[in-house]
């Protein structure tokens, strides 16, 4: 990837709305699989900023780029050993303020990854406190404890990791002996921080202004509702009581937002924080966005459904329904660096998503997945609220079943092998349709996970002049919900078109309307008259959406669909 060259056809959008964040197309980098700007075959931030371009013409208001500080990377870059420097793989701090700042000109703004609840083992503050004794200072910016049973060989509880596994590591003290245990809810790798010592909100806050003043528009925040523990540490009851189990969405979390909340609002342009927050119950959810917390979350319960109308329907409506009290949008979200990507999925007998049930070898018919992924592409940009796009879901890539040799996630070494882990979705992109590693990085050198041989099919280089490409829908899209006003509010309402189709308005007599219908049924829908195709997931013929298909129209007659539904 070469020089930056911000597209100069378009005018850069002047960012001066503070209210962007609401109807915002944000685009999630993974850094290390985007673009290799210095030829060592992993992906970079002069990556990014070459592809800067790119991302202007695709459509999207901002980045997401998941984690880029010093690491070990024993999770990916979510161990984190400095919070203020760059990890030399993806470049220098010198590079993180120039991608900001290019970024910004061309109308993108930039979300960084803040990872709150955890650290490397490799920080010095756990270095500082191995090497502390048991009760230190030093050791109760952690959670350890000695262990149970009479050498205290016992863990101190018996948490399950969502890795799977142990949550406890046994440490030695400096004499070399078997000492204090310390929690870890991810690897042991990432020993969990104590919000309660004031050193630790410091530092975040302290953290947040570094990059704030840095010009990020806003933050990510990794495991938002693990920050708070019961500081008993009490072992898990098969029951607890909203708001009071050990370690998930304790009530007391919701302070450490209100205090980022007044930071973030502190600033002339005010930064926007996105949570991680992954509960089954909306009220609980939507209490994380109350207006003096954070501006939004993933919704991970959308994702998550089946393709299913009647699923998606009903996700839509709770979404919908908790978001309204609190007033802050919603999001929508097809995928991320975590999860299986959407061609895939979809095109599986099981189409909904859980991390515990990924294997090895599961059949996908990519077609029809494929078909399933551009529909799902339409409903989610016609839908009221944030958009979330992952890199290469606009380029339509399946997910990779990679050779356990070369897979680092330790979800799957902590499964055993039997879960393929999450590299799958991190396999660098495809920018041509030929080459060593299809564009991702000079010629003659390798991309650091193994690209599928015929990668270049899936390819920037492809797909850009094809109308008919993954890539063009999205960019049709996107340039759509932009240009369209009534994409741009929240006026919603149903259309009824049958139990197998999702039919909706957006818009109102004043600001224009779209109408979008997504048929997940097994026959043809014919297109209700006085209707005009503005997009369609497919070609459409005898005026039909198809199974597994999805259009816009633009009412042309005063005529509704078939009228309002409650
Ligand atoms: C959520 C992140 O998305 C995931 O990639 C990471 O492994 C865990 N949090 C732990 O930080």
């Amino acid at each position: 990837m070469s020089a930056v060259a911000v597209n100069p056809t378009r005018p850069s959008a002047p960012l001066r709305d503070t209210g962007w964040w609401r109807h915002a197309a944000i685009y999630q980098v993974y850094p290390r699989s985007f673009a290799d700007g210095n030829g060592d075959g992993v992906g970079d931030l002069a990556g990014v900023r070459a592809s800067l371009p790119y991302l202007q013409e695709l459509g999207v208001d901002a980045i997401w780029l998941t984690p880029w500080y010093a690491s070990p990377l024993v999770d990916g870059g979510y161990d984190v050993a400095d919070y203020r420097s760059i990890h030399p793989d993806l470049g220098t701090l010198d590079d993180a303020e120039a991608l900001i700042s290019e970024a910004r000109q061309a109308g993108i703004r930039t979300i960084i990854d803040l990872v709150p609840n955890h650290v490397s083992s490799t920080h010095p503050w756990f270095a500082e406190a191995l090497a502390a004794e048991p009760g230190s200072a030093a050791r109760s910016r952690f959670w350890f404890r000695p262990g149970r049973g009479e050498d205290g060989s016992l863990r101190p509880t018996a948490w399950i990791s969502d890795f799977r596994g142990e949550t406890w590591t046994r440490t030695r003290n400096p004499d070399g002996r078997p000492g204090e245990w310390y929690l870890h809810l991810f690897t042991p790798g990432q020993p969990d921080l104590n919000w309660g010592h004031p050193d630790v909100r410091a530092e975040h806050e302290a953290v947040l202004r570094f990059w704030f003043d840095r010009g990020v528009a806003g933050v990510r925040i990794d495991s938002a509702v693990l920050l708070a523990k019961d500081p008993e540490l009490p072992e898990l009851s098969s029951t607890p009581e909203p708001g009071r189990h050990p370690y998930v969405d304790r009530d007391d979390v919701h302070d450490i937002y209100r205090s980022w909340r007044a930071l973030a609002d502190s600033y002339t342009e005010p930064k926007v924080l996105v949570g991680e927050v992954w509960l089954p119950e909306p009220a609980r959810f939507a209490a994380y966005l109350r207006s003096d917390e954070l501006h939004m979350a993933f919704n991970f319960d959308f994702m998550a459904r089946p393709w299913a109308a009647a699923a998606l329907r009903e996700s839509i409506e709770v979404t919908l329904t908790a978001h309204r009290p609190v007033g802050a949008p919603p999001t929508w979200v097809l995928s991320n660096h975590d999860v299986t990507r959407p061609v895939t999925r979809y095109g599986r007998e099981e189409t909904s998503f859980a991390f515990a049930t990924k294997r090895f070898g599961v059949a996908s018919d990519l077609d029809l997945g494929r078909r399933r992924a551009r529909a799902a592409a339409l409903l989610t940009a016609a839908l009221p609220g944030v958009l979330y796009l992952y890199q290469g879901d606009e380029l339509g890539l399946p997910e990779v079943e990679l050779p356990p040799e070369v897979i680092t996630d330790p979800m799957h070494f902590r499964s055993g092998g039997v879960d393929p882990g999450r590299d799958g979705c991190r396999v660098p992109l495809p920018w041509t349709a030929n080459g060593s590693s299809f564009g991702f990085a000079p010629d003659g050198v390798r991309a650091w996970l193994p690209q599928p041989r015929d990668w270049g099919r899936c390819s920037v280089e492809a797909q850009a002049g094809d109308p008919s490409s993954m890539l063009s829908l999205y960019r049709a899209a996107l340039a759509l919900r932009r240009s369209e006003p009534a994409l741009a509010g929240t006026d919603f309402a149903w259309l009824d078109a049958g139990p197998d189709v999702l039919a909706f308005r957006r818009g109102s007599s004043d600001a224009g309307e779209i109408e979008c219908l997504v048929n997940l049924g097994e026959e043809p829908v014919p297109i209700p008259p006085g209707h005009r195709v503005l997009l369609a997931s497919h070609t459409v013929t005898d005026n039909k959406v198809e199974p597994d298909g999805a259009v816009w129209l633009r009412p042309i007659t005063a005529e509704p669909i078939t009228g309002e539904t409650e």
